[in-house]
């Protein structure tokens, strides 16, 4: 009905779709998943304190979840390692039940869901409380199975999330488990200094998340140049695998183009066949530790003529493609381990408006649902 649609546009504000609002909206959500939580100088989570303990003991972290809150993870996985020293293993939820693979009473398992209602993240969840292992949530929703189920846990506090390519919830997902990462690690003196720098990057990150939408206009731009491409590749790797097969995810799912992530180190073991004058290409190559070796697969690619568009850090234009051939997209830096959460925003953006331009339903792609309640 006419009133229908007018409540929808009061909703989305000045924006045309909710994916659009909700990417903008992400220096606010990532505020909020903050908010109360960073304190004289440490992390404070309620949900969490209780089992800080049990944690720090556990023999593994083994994180769980399905499409974009997989990714989130995965993005979280090297820090946790990094400021725990625990060993943390990635399930996707419905390859673990298909395995019914090894679960432990000494595991921490970690369940991450946008939604709190996804059906295999679920099953997973009632098999690993079966394991006996320690189960944590990390969800949007108050309330929901999910957060009613685990032992404890992080609501991530991003606000109500409508279009059904996961955006802003992505960005506090990865948040939230930095502050479980500091959380956890807190009782280590040796990593107090790298505590101390990414507690300041994450009360820069609002303010660089605003800069680097900022991008909106030249992504658009590449937007154009991509649509009529039949694929796109992107190649990440370290803090930066998981952006690559997000902005992959993406790209699929609401752009309705082939789209495939894929680690950089494993480009010689088969995607380097692909290579041409024709196939887009994104390379991840902000600054960390991993920049040199990215530098160098951006050199392989261009001498087999590959189409190149590279992320880098502001300034570092000439550093990743000295020949001037590549399409450069420049994003702020921030503390690498925190890089990957302004690195997804112009790639938000790109399918977002790969798109519109390709004519198809932003807010509700073809097949998809917002949130898979069945098996
Ligand atoms: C569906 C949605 C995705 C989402 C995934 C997991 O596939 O389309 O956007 O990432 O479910 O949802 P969850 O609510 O568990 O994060």
């Amino acid at each position: 009905s006419v009133l229908e649609m007018e409540v929808e546009q009061i909703k989305k504000g000045s924006y045309d779709h909710y994916m659009q609002k909700e990417i903008h909206e992400q220096p606010h959500s990532l505020t909020t998943t903050m908010r109360g939580r960073l304190k004289d100088g440490g992390v404070l989570l309620g949900g969490l304190k209780e089992h800080l303990k049990t944690i720090r003991r556990c023999r593994r972290v083994v994180f769980i979840g399905c499409g974009t809150s997989y990714n989130a993870a995965l993005a979280a996985r090297p820090f946790v390692e990094e400021l725990t020293g625990i060993p943390v293993t990635m399930e996707v939820a419905s390859d673990l039940l298909d395995r019914q693979g090894p679960i432990y009473r000494e595991d921490t398992a970690v369940f991450v869901s946008q939604s709190g209602e996804t059906a295999d993240t679920l099953l997973a969840l009632d098999y690993a409380l079966e394991n006996g292992a320690l189960c944590v949530g990390i969800t949007n929703t108050v309330g929901s199975t999910l957060s009613r189920k685990t032992h404890c846990g992080v609501h991530i506090n991003a606000g109500c999330e409508i279009g059904v390519a996961s955006t802003k919830a992505y960005t506090s997902q990865i948040v939230a488990m930095a502050m479980m990462a500091l959380a956890v690690g807190s009782d280590q003196i040796s990593t107090q200094t790298r505590r101390d720098a990414i507690i300041s990057g994450l009360t820069s990150l609002p303010s660089n998340v605003s800069e680097v939408l900022k991008l909106d206009v030249e992504m658009k731009e590449l937007a154009s140049s991509l649509i009529d491409s039949e694929s796109l590749l992107v190649f990440g790797r370290g803090y930066n695998y998981a952006t690559a097969l997000e902005g992959a995810l993406k790209v699929k799912e609401v752009a309705l183009m082939h789209s495939e992530g894929m680690l950089a180190g494993e480009m010689k073991h088969g995607p380097l066949a692909l290579v041409d004058e024709n196939l887009p290409i994104i390379v991840i190559a902000t600054r960390d530790a991993c920049f040199s070796k990215q530098q160098s697969v951006i050199q392989q690619l261009l001498s087999r003529r590959g189409r190149l568009i590279v992320m880098c850090s502001k300034g570092d234009a000439s550093a990743v493609c000295p020949s001037g051939s590549c399409r450069v997209i420049e994003v702020p830096e921030i503390a690498d381990c925190l890089q990957p959460v302004i690195n997804i925003i112009p790639l938000q953006l790109l399918a977002y408006h790969l798109t519109v331009l390709r004519g198809f339903d932003v807010d509700q792609p073809r097949n998809l649902a917002k949130s898979v309640t069945t098996q």
